[in-house]
Parts: C-alpha cells; sequence; structure tokens
C-alpha cells in the first residue's frame, strides 16, 4: 500500500534523518482503531500504557494498566492517553507497516498510539526516534523546532520531559490521513484541537554506546583470562614510570582484534534488533514435530504478531536468520521468504522444504513461537 502522493526516492535523498516533511492526505482513510478499543487495550495488563494531564498549570502522569472506570472520570479537555506496541496486538494497525516498506524493518521500533480531546499534549520534547505521525481521526497541530541533543536542558522537577527551550520552525494542522515525518532528535509540540488520534510509526538506530557495550560484552565471551597483553622490545625502552605510545598502541590493536570481528558483530546486532520490546503474547510454544503434515493438509502457519524477523546473508545458499533474538542457519531462499513476507502460503512453505536444515529451521521457530498455526494463535 503505497502512501499517495509521496516520492520514496525525493524523501529518502532529500529528508530521512534530514528534515522533516508533511505528507498531506497520505491515506485516504486513516481509522485503524477506535478510540474505545484503544482505552480498553490500556487496561490490560501486558500493555505499556500512560495518561498525561494538565490541570490548572500541573502535570500528571498515570501509567497503565487503567481500571476501565477510569476513562468515564477523565476531564472534557487537556489530556493524552498514550498506547505502546499497538501494531502488535490491532492487525489493522499492524497493516500500517506495509506503507513503510521503503525502510528497513529491522529499523523498525514499534506503532504508539495516542487519543487526546482538545488541548491534550504531551508537551515539547525530543525523541530518539525516526517518527511517523499519522493523523487519525480529528486534527493536532504540530510544531517542529531545531535538533537538540544531550546538551538540550528540561524544566526541572517535573513528571513530564518539556524542554526548557523551543523556537517552532514548522508550523501544521494534521487532519486525517495527512502525515508530519519527524527526524530523531528534533524537539516537537503537538496539541490536539479536536478529539483526535495520532499513530506514531517510529524508527530506532541502535546508539553507538549500545553497539560499543553490546559487541564488546559479546567479545568477552571467547576471550580467556590468560589472554594478555605482552611487552614488545620497543615499549621496554621507555623511562622507568613512562607508559609509552608503543604500550599504548599494542593495547589498542590488542583491543580492536577482539572485537574486530564480522561474525560477532552480525550476531549481536541481528539478535538486538530482534529482540521482542514487548514480551506481550504468551509464546506459544508449539508441537511442532507434525507440523510438514499439517501444513500439507491445509493448515496455515503465521508468524507471531509480535515476533520480529531479521537475516543476514552469508553466501549465495546460506543466511543467519534472527528471530526474537535468536540466530538459526539455513538456506538463504527459505530465510529470506520466511523473513521478508508478511503472509507465509503453504504450498510456497512446503516446496522451500528440500533439507533437513530447512526443515529442523522451522520445527525450531515454531517450538520458539516465533510462527504459530493460525487457528492455534487465534483460538487463544
Ligand atoms: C502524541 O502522540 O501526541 C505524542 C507523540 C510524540 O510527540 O512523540
Ligand atoms: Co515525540
Amino acid at each position: 500500500m503505497a502512501l499517495n502522493g509521496f516520492d520514496i526516492k525525493d524523501f529518502l535523498e532529500n529528508y530521512w534523518q534530514k528534515k522533516p516533511m508533511v505528507i498531506r492526505q497520505a491515506f485516504d482513510d486513516a481509522s485503524f482503531i477506535e478510540p474505545n478499543d484503544l482505552a480498553g487495550l490500556a487496561c490490560e495488563d501486558d500493555i505499556e500504557s500512560r495518561i498525561i494531564l494538565q490541570k490548572k498549570g500541573e502535570w500528571q502522569v498515570e501509567h497503565g494498566p487503567f481500571p476501565e472506570d477510569r476513562f468515564s472520570t477523565l476531564p472534557d479537555t487537556h489530556w493524552t492517553l498514550l498506547v505502546q506496541g499497538v501494531d502488535q496486538w490491532v492487525p489493522d494497525v499492524a497493516g500500517i507497516l506495509k506503507s513503510f516498506d521503503f525502510l528497513p524493518a529491522w529499523r523498525l521500533d514499534d506503532i504508539m498510539v495516542s487519543y487526546a480531546p482538545v488541548g491534550g499534549t504531551v508537551s515539547q520534547h525530543y525523541d530518539f526516534f525516526d517518527v511517523f505521525l499519522i493523523q487519525g481521526e480529528g486534527a493536532r497541530s504540530w510544531q517542529v523546532g531545531g535538533v537538540c541533543g544531550s546538551h538540550s536542558e528540561y524544566l526541572p522537577d517535573m513528571p513530564v520531559r518539556i524542554l526548557k527551550e523551543f523556537e517552532s520552525k514548522v508550523d501544521v494542522t494534521l487532519q486525517p490521513g495527512d502525515i508530519l515525518y519527524i527526524p530523531a532528535k528534533h524537539s516537537h509540540l503537538g496539541v490536539s484541537v479536536e478529539d483526535s488520534l495520532t499513530y506514531s510509526v517510529g524508527f530506532r538506530a541502535p546508539s553507538i554506546r549500545d553497539v560499543v557495550d553490546g559487541v564488546s560484552t559479546s567479545a568477552l565471551e571467547h576471550l580467556l583470562e590468560d589472554d594478555c597483553y605482552v611487552d614488545t622490545l620497543q615499549s621496554l625502552q621507555a623511562e622507568r614510570a613512562e607508559i609509552p605510545a608503543d604500550a599504548i598502541n599494542h593495547i589498542k590493536e590488542l583491543m580492536l582484534r577482539a572485537v574486530n570481528d564480522e561474525d560477532l558483530i552480525r550476531s549481536w546486532l541481528g539478535q538486538y534488533v530482534t529482540d521482542r520490546k514487548y514480551q506481550d503474547h504468551d509464546v506459544l510454544s508449539g508441537e511442532a514435530k507434525n507440523y510438514l503434515a499439517r501444513l500439507v493438509q491445509g493448515e496455515v502457519l503465521v508468524k507471531h504478531p509480535s515476533a520480529r524477523f531479521a537475516y543476514v546473508v552469508k553466501d549465495q545458499n546460506e543466511a543467519a536468520l534472527f528471530a526474537d533474538g535468536s540466530q538459526y542457519l539455513a538456506s538463504h531462499v527459505l530465510v529470506k521468504y520466511i523473513a521478508n513476507q508478511y503472509e507465509l502460503g503453504s504450498d510456497k512453505l512446503i516446496s522451500l522444504l528440500t533439507s533437513d536444515q530447512d526443515k529442523r529451521l522451522v520445527e525450531e521457530l515454531i517450538i520458539a513461537g516465533a510462527l504459530v498455526f493460525e487457528d492455534e494463535f487465534y483460538a487463544d
């Protein structure tokens, strides 16, 4: 489902991770969930949700799950309900992702949905995510300011993050079906002008901090305690108390050698980006032994809505599949099919299962709960 009036090439070259963009009427129909159903999700134990209220100039934050009657006691204006990971629970909301196929799936975070009556806002802030704000029902006004960072200050002692300084450079009111793209770290402020729903499609980038931490922690697993620094002749020429440049260079070399390992980086990254963000739906460890017979009989395997897939091509024949933070090796063609497709066709899947390794992959994915027989999942 392509976005109306949207030039992907122009966007990727000139806007993505650079500057905000407004896409008017990108969706003909942007009603993917009803406000009442969103409130229902916020009452569930496994779902992360919050309500942000402004009362006489004071800010108040409440965290879900909420009792149902909380919604009948909220004021008429000036509050926002925010629910995370709605794509994992509502197939119509998950369907929005098909319109963002021009970006890599492994960079996707989740779809957060917010509902706000007039005046509802979460105040001026910035996020570490690139975000597409899709206007559902109603209208919301948005202002986008400059680029922020760790130097940017928030007002002290507030329950919500409110940037001390905010200068708007873009000022728009979104109507149903419009999209505002905001690059990571750009300050922004949205205020509801009528009862409105906003879908935030967020893309996360691994922080360098996480990369260094993750890769070096993985490297530690392979290093032995007796792998030590060895003096070089050169480094023994220094003054008694001096640490010479040669020693520092040698330590640097040893350290880089320990982490400069493509297999290690690939495994860490694949596992990191496919870790389930919310352990929500129970992982259904399926009965996998006779799965092939069930497929032949016409049963359908689906990808679990919370499961995350990504892969790395090893060579023409083999690829490493990452699913929910675990790594599997199988044929390139099968891995590609399972990871890329939204829906798996049983006939196609059967035709791809030509080796024992590939048959085992599907079995392991069922045991891990990443693939589920449709009737079992929806019967849950
Ligand atoms: C909202 O949906 O109003 C808040 C989204 C955001 O600014 O990150
Ligand atoms: Co934001």
